[in-house]
């Protein structure tokens, strides 16, 4: 594991941004894995910026979505499609064809999940998967117990995620849905170079268990150590439990 602690968060989001970027360029079709969460919000206005300054080519990159909440529609603001339609897609010159997300509104969210790991797979499988970690140590949306063998299923939030994600849903926690779709963490570790990211105070004590606490399912995120190529880039505040 290739451990980076910058010394403030804009370095921390330049540099995740700039990992990307070059994933994006040594590669002819990158197919990417992407992330949200407020995290993330920081790397996609720098990608957005790479783009409209240097020129970084999103025409060729294909993405997938590690989650979509169950129940929100592509244009209800509080989903992951609209959030990265709002700060990335929009901003770029990405294929909409190139663009996959679970759809959280399917009928069979069980047939939703297998078709989503066979477009992953016919896409070649994804070069590089970006990734935030959650308060229960997330990964995605996997949480705990999360086996590391897990595919793309349709799973239950924990009450804390759902305190944690709440202000996308006007800081009230009972609003945010019960369920969500997420790549397993088998499909993550799948991913040829996984990059996780965690930036504040807030985050040091699940980073802290993640990257130096047992490996096992009881924090997702513990299992990217099992990873050959993985990078994660913190903040002092996040690497301040270490
Ligand atoms: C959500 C996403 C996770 C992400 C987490 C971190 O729960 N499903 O993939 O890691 O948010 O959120 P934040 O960056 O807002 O702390």
């Amino acid at each position: 594991m290739r451990l980076i602690i910058m010394p403030d968060p804009d370095i921390a989001l330049r540099l995740a941004a700039s990992e990307i970027a070059s994933h994006m360029t040594s590669s002819r079709h990158p197919v990417l894995g992407l992330a949200t969460g407020r995290t993330m919000e920081g790397v996609y206005g720098h990608l957005a910026a790479l783009h409209e300054r240097d020129g970084l080519d999103f025409s060729t990159t294909s993405t997938f979505n590690l989650d979509e909440y169950v129940g929100l529609s592509q244009d209800d603001p509080r989903s992951y499609h609209y959030y990265m339609h709002d700060l990335l897609f929009r901003h770029v010159n990405i294929d909409p064809a190139s663009v996959h997300l679970p759809d959280g509104m399917g009928q069979d969210l069980d047939a939703e999940c297998t078709a989503y790991e066979a477009a992953i797979s016919r896409a070649g499988g994804i070069d590089l998967q970006l990734l935030g970690i959650g308060d229960t140590g997330h990964i995605g949306f996997n949480e705990p117990p999360s086996p590391f063998d897990t595919r793309t299923r349709c799973v239950t939030l924990n009450d804390k995620t759902r305190e944690q994600n709440a202000s996308m849903f006007g800081g009230d926690p009972a609003q945010v849905p019960h369920q969500a779709l997420t790549m397993g963490v088998g499909t993550i570790l799948e991913a040829r170079h996984l990059l996780l990211l965690a930036l504040g105070t807030a985050k040091a004590d699940i980073v802290a268990k993640a990257l130096e606490g047992e490996v096992g399912p009881q924090v997702s995120a513990s299992a990217i150590r099992l990873h050959a190529r993985c990078t994660v880039i913190l903040d002092k505040a996040s690497a301040s439990g270490l």
